[in-house]
């Protein structure tokens, strides 16, 4: 039953075609600025904002909310996300916007009387929601670096609202695929539901009103026009329709955060990542650590070897996420320990490539001191060489599935990212301890792993894409295909890829990655395959020895890349 959930609500995360050879997208290069965003509106309208003489931050602000119009399954004023930034000087910077825990929420909330998790509580309705920090990310990353006015960013995306824009096939079969959870969680008031009651189509001018109206309060008083007045007072209406327990103080209260990246050597490369409450800057520096005394640009990204080894790695930095990875403003994470590459050397000395190791004999790595105690991506590089990698997401597709009535926008079900129970799959199967618990206040574990890696001092890549707990392992597999396998960036991004979280056992490959026989050699060795729909949707760019820039947009959506011309 959990798995079949598990595999429904994948394929609805992304309403994602299965990845298929003949939609590779052709490559996009540029000398002098790009912008990879999940939609060609949002990657327009970016690439304007740098025409404009905006910088790459003034770029993702401008791109952020034209997505929260025309993407509605992930581009979001209602959720939350991270931003990893490298300005052209080489200074680096970590902004946290992730949703807190309301104040009134507890440990047990998704638990029935016998401590069991109800199912779907925590990811549909109302009690999933998150206090949403996306605008306040906005906010603050405009104030800090921000160098057009804030006005000229949020425009475009009022405009987008109040005029309409066309649907993707993709989108279209996104709401047609939602419409009945929009119409049950919903009663009151209808969005995204095509007004003449039939199905959506390709083509079909969508226009938001409500949403115009909200983007104007924000493009007027900017988070204050969400966090507080009009907007707010919608939300905390839309929490007492339903008993949901979000209120103005959960609101008012809610900070961005600036944090220290985690900064990663492999090879002559620096990775630069999120650090908690987002898993993805510690699992990627795992990763990469356990691969590095490997030879596989040797191997091969197609090699038994190279497969095995990923795999391999992929299950044991998961075991370490699921015990010690919390928000660091509740819990004690041992960042320096869980890097420390003799520790990540010791963890991979254990794989055999005879036979697989399997995910019940690795635990957890053990620290003295320590007690256990529809996501989408964008990244932008601009004339000047100011980097940024940015994941949002409302969690699952259209999160919540809950709308501030009035206000036209969905709220996340960001809360199912929080350990409901201790060992108890969450909806990416993945599971947690008290690390990660509900506690008022507190920020859920991200997979998100908006990343940025340098060479010897100089931009090489910034990338990240959206797919729950495949973030981690997607974003692993990009930067191995482009800087060991010698792909460029859009064959780096199509590349068919696979899964390992450490439980469940079975890694999830999408189709054509491994042949046949490929399969039943590794089947002998004790590795267990489940075929997935498309994995992931990779928006990367790479610098080439030239200086100029090369777009990956991934074909698993309608992905763009665009160059400054
Ligand atoms: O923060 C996380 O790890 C999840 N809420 C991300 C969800 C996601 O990527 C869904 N998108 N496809």
């Amino acid at each position: 039953m959990k798995l079949k959930l598990f595999l429904f609500v994948y394929v609805l995360i992304s309403s994602n075609l299965l990845y298929s050879q003949s939609t590779i997208k052709s490559l996009v290069e540029s000398k002098k600025g790009m912008v990879v965003s999940t939609h060609p509106l949002a990657s327009e309208i970016g690439r304007s904002i740098l025409q404009k003489g905006g910088n790459a931050i003034d770029a993702a602000i401008a791109v952020n909310f034209a997505l929260a119009v025309c993407h509605p399954s992930a581009g979001n004023i209602g959720g939350g996300g991270f931003m990893v930034f490298r300005n052209a000087k080489g200074k680096v910077f970590a902004l946290d916007f992730r949703e807190k825990a309301p104040l009134a929420s507890s440990k047990d909330m998704y638990l029935d009387a016998s401590g069991n998790v109800i199912p779907e509580k925590s990811f549909v309705g109302i009690f999933s929601v998150g206090v949403p920090g996306t605008v306040a990310g906005m906010d603050e990353m405009h104030r800090k670096f921000g160098s057009l006015p804030w006005k000229v960013l949020i425009q475009p995306a009022v405009d987008l609202a109040r005029n309409g824009h066309l649907l993707t096939f993709r989108e279209a079969n996104g709401l047609n695929a939602n419409k009945s959870d929009f119409i049950k969680e919903n009663k009151d008031h209808s969005y995204l539901i095509n007004p003449n009651n039939i199905d959506w189509r390709k083509d079909d001018l969508l226009i938001q009103e409500d949403l115009a109206n909200t983007l104007e309060r924000i493009l007027t008083h900017k988070s204050k026009g969400f966090y507080q007045g009009k907007t707010a007072e919608l939300i905390i209406n839309e929490m007492r329709r339903h008993h949901g327990i979000i209120t103005q103080k959960d609101l008012s209260s809610y900070q961005a955060v600036w944090r220290k990246p985690i900064v990663q050597s492999y090879k002559n490369l620096q990775i630069i990542g999120m650090p908690p409450p987002s898993s993805g800057g510690i699992a990627l520096a795992q990763l990469m650590g356990m691969v590095e005394k490997y030879p596989l640009s040797t191997w091969g990204a197609a090699s038994d070897s190279t497969v095995q080894l990923m795999i391999e790695a992929e299950r044991r930095v998961f075991a370490d996420r699921a015990k010690w990875l919390g928000d660091p403003d509740f819990v004690q994470v041992p960042i320096k320990s869980l890097v420390d590459s003799a520790y990540i050397q010791n963890r991979i000395s254990s794989m055999d490539f005879v036979k697989a190791t399997p995910s019940s004999a690795i635990s957890a790595g053990q620290f003295a001191g320590y007690e256990s105690p529809e996501t989408t991506h964008y990244s932008i590089v601009d004339a000047a060489g100011n980097a940024v990698s940015i994941t949002t997401t409302l969690n699952n597709s259209y999160g919540s599935k809950v709308f501030v009535g009035g206000a036209g926008f969905l709220l996340n079900d960001e809360m199912d990212d929080f350990s409901a129970k201790a060992g108890a799959p969450n909806l990416y199967g993945l599971v947690g301890s008290k690390a990660n618990e509900i506690q008022p206040n507190k920020r859920m574990l991200s997979s998100m792993t908006p990343t940025i890696i340098t060479e010897n001092g100089q931009l090489k890549m910034v990338v990240g894409t959206p797919g729950g707990s495949t973030i981690i392992t997607s974003v692993f597999q990009v930067v191995l295909n482009a800087l060991e396998f010698g792909m460029n960036m859009q064959q780096a991004v199509e590349y068919p890829r696979f899964h390992q979280q450490w439980k469940p056992e079975h890694t999830r490959i999408e189709p054509n990655r491994l042949s046949l026989t490929q399969m039943e050699r590794l089947k002998k060795k004790g590795y267990e395959f489940t075929n997935s729909a498309s994995i992931g949707l990779v928006e990367a760019i790479l610098v080439l020895p030239s200086g100029h820039l090369q777009g990956g947009a991934d074909s698993r959506g309608d992905d763009t890349a665009l160059g400054l011309d």
